[in-house]
């Protein structure tokens, strides 16, 4: 067992560079299943959820190799299995793309129901279904695995009742070689459906409209291999934001696109953080108490819901009430405890949470308990009076490349702890 041991109170100050996003890659490495050919992707996030994804790949018959740091090459011409079983899904929530991408490659799909984060609730995938049923899929569920088969897919309107980014995504890779065009309404447009579309139209995909509200999808009956570069981690990178906010210091957050970032940037410039935006960074400076501000979750361009524990853990030392309320997931608070323990005066209402700001949190055995509410640990970590120390950051690795050496780098005092057993003495790594 592993855990990170924080010794709080420093600033951050220098340069952090922000890895591949996550919830691109996860979208985009699936998405190769649809072509027979040879891939070179680059800005692959070295993660736990990607190495899990690249498994999977492997283990149905695809190669993966390694070109160099974050660069890696697919090739899918030997890919022959479409049935996933569940000990290669259950650690890995976006495995559900298989679903979708298999589908669109074979016209069926077998696949074991997800593991992965569930914020303590359930995470349901009946808008994915509904989506390929649309598209004249019979679907069948046994034992925990989805079966879902078409004599052909056939291009429909399809209209979400809700936002879904894993509903938009997985019908995106149903469709783009299903007979005629399919049109998704009340699309996501986060920028990771965006970029999932600009990888799927460099295979030779006809996808318009990828960003807005309306999706176009044109079925093409061939796509083929490319060469892409993934965008930055729009979480990631506001993470690291949220911290020098939090932690005081002046930090710039490198390889960012950062429009993305300004939901996040519009918050902390109203509790009194400085934000500049470059080209493709943006140096967030702090110092002293910042101010209470209220924060609403809401699909893309909104504030993003995984920001939301991280920026909980930044509002508890503001001066004032905050209200943060979370209108994406139902049960997104759980974490609120672990905080509580450090000091956090924080009450739960409803979807809501009250934060009266204290002046400062103090360290504390917690928990990550799942990858975002892991990164708020952290920050809180790196704030606090003494020591904070962090279990289950298992979660933690799921999504931050190299959380430790990146935040040593400005100036943390972060390391991993070995834990081999209970009883025996702990080993410090850097
Ligand atoms: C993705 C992100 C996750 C983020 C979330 C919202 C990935 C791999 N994960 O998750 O980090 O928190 O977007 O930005 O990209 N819903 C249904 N039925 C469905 C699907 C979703 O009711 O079939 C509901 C969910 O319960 C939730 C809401 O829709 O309340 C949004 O979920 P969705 O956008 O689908 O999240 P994910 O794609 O799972």
């Amino acid at each position: 067992m592993e855990k990170f041991v924080i010794q709080g109170g420093r600033p951050l100050s220098g340069e952090i560079e922000i890895s591949g996003a996550k919830n691109a890659a996860v979208a985009i490495l699936p998405a190769t299943i649809l072509a027979k050919d040879r891939f070179v992707i680059e800005n692959v996030p070295d993660i736990r959820d990607i190495s899990s994804m690249l498994q999977i790949l492997e283990v149905m018959g695809a190669t993966v190799e390694t070109l160099g740091p974050n660069k890696i090459a697919i090739d899918t011409r030997g890919f022959v299995s479409k049935t996933v079983p569940y000990e290669l899904t259950r650690n890995l929530r976006a495995s559900y793309y298989l679903l979708g991408a298999l589908l669109g490659m074979y016209s069926h799909a077998s696949v074991a129901m997800p593991g992965g984060c569930n914020f303590g609730g359930v995470r349901p995938i009946d808008l994915h279904l509904k989506a390929f049923q649309a598209l004249g899929t019979v679907i069948t569920t046994d034992g925990g695995v989805i079966d879902a088969r078409a004599p052909r897919l056939v291009g429909a309107s399809v209209y979400f009742d809700k936002v879904s980014v894993g509903a938009t995504i997985n019908l995106m890779l149903a469709a783009v070689k299903a007979r005629g065009l399919t049109v998704i309404e009340n699309a996501a447009k986060e920028p990771h459906i965006v970029d999932l579309a600009n990888f799927l139209n460099l295979m030779g995909a006809n996808i318009k409209g990828a960003g807005t509200d309306e999706i176009k999808i044109e079925g093409v009956s061939e796509l083929h291999g490319c060469d892409y570069s993934i965008i930055p981690d729009q979480i990631e990178a506001g993470t690291y934001m949220v911290a020098a906010a939090a932690a005081g210091g002046d930090l710039t957050i490198k390889n960012v696109i950062p429009k993305h970032l300004e939901p996040i940037t519009v918050k902390l410039r109203e509790c009194g953080a400085g934000v500049e935006e470059f080209d493709d960074a943006v140096r967030v400076t702090a110092s002293g108490r910042l101010t209470a501000c209220n924060i609403k979750t809401l699909p893309h361009p909104g504030f993003p819901t995984d920001m939301q524990p991280q920026f909980t853990v930044l509002l508890t030392m503001c001066e004032g009430v905050s209200v943060v309320t979370d209108s994406v997931w139902d049960n997104r608070f759980r974490y609120v405890d672990q905080l509580v323990r450090m000091g956090a005066s924080i009450s739960i209402e409803g979807k809501a949470a009250i934060v009266t700001g204290v002046d400062r949190l103090k360290g504390a055995p917690v928990r990550a308990d799942d990858l975002r509410a892991g990164a708020a640990m952290i920050i809180a970590g790196l704030c606090a009076k003494g020591t904070t120390e962090i279990e289950d950051i298992i979660h933690i690795d799921r999504g931050y490349e190299d959380v430790v050496r990146k935040l040593r780098g400005v100036g943390a005092e972060i390391s991993r702890v070995d834990f081999p057993s209970p009883t025996a003495g702990a080993v410090k790594r850097a």
